[in-house]
């Protein structure tokens, strides 16, 4: 488990199962991400209950501190000779929105990229309509360094992509609560 302020991350156990599915079908979370067709519970199931190596591709669960699971994150696309891997993040609880738990989540995540896996660069891509999900990666300390333009159809109108991205040791020096000096303090 990985604690954050406000939420823990875990491993994405198959009693999940039902509640990833749930939150891959509905229409307002889904609004934003790129996947755009309705999951089949098989799909889901493969999904989750998948082996996948976490060096490569790490998926977490995010608990709210309470105990409930409001979402998924996760590091994919890891290159382990330039250190970078890409960000994704969903919180699945709409009831949870806007309350800071994405923002812990992802720093929350960002730290353990950077300070357990040696990673030099988090990015991450966000369509320019998602105002919430920018401010919150913004908050975290992401630049913005980039813009695919007219890059996803969504909703009967093409958007931009944005890429976000921050580095070590922008992470380090904006967040230094957030990267122990020594081992066993975290
Ligand atoms: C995007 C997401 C991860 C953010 O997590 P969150 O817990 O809702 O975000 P936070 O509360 O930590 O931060 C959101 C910030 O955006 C602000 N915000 C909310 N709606 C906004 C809007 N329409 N315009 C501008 N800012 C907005 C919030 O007030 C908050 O800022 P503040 O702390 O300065 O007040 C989450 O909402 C989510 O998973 N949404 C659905 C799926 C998704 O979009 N995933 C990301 C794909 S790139």
């Amino acid at each position: 488990m990985i604690r954050g302020e406000r939420v823990v991350l875990r491993a994405i156990e198959s009693g999940d199962l039902e509640r990833c599915h749930q939150w891959m079908n509905d229409p307002e979370v889904k609004r934003f991400l790129s996947m755009r067709f309705p999951i089949s519970m098989v799909q889901e199931k493969q999904w989750v209950e998948g082996e996948r190596d976490p060096n490569k591709e790490l998926h977490l669960a995010i608990e709210a501190l309470e105990g409930e699971h409001i979402g998924n994150c996760g590091l994919m696309n890891r290159d382990t000779i330039s250190r970078h891997a890409e960000l994704g993040i969903v919180i699945g609880n709409k009831e949870y929105w806007s309350k800071g738990y994405g923002t812990d989540a992802m720093l929350t995540l960002c730290g353990f990229g950077f300070t357990q896996m040696n990673l030099h660069r988090i990015c991450l891509r966000v369509l320019d309509v998602n105002a919430r999900g920018i401010r919150c990666y913004e908050k975290c300390g992401f630049q913005h360094e980039g813009r695919l333009r007219e890059a996803e159809f969504k909703h009967g109108a093409y958007h931009d992509m944005l890429l976000m991205s921050i580095l070590a040791d922008e992470f380090r020096e904006q967040w230094p609560e957030r990267w122990p000096t020594g081992a066993g303090e975290q």
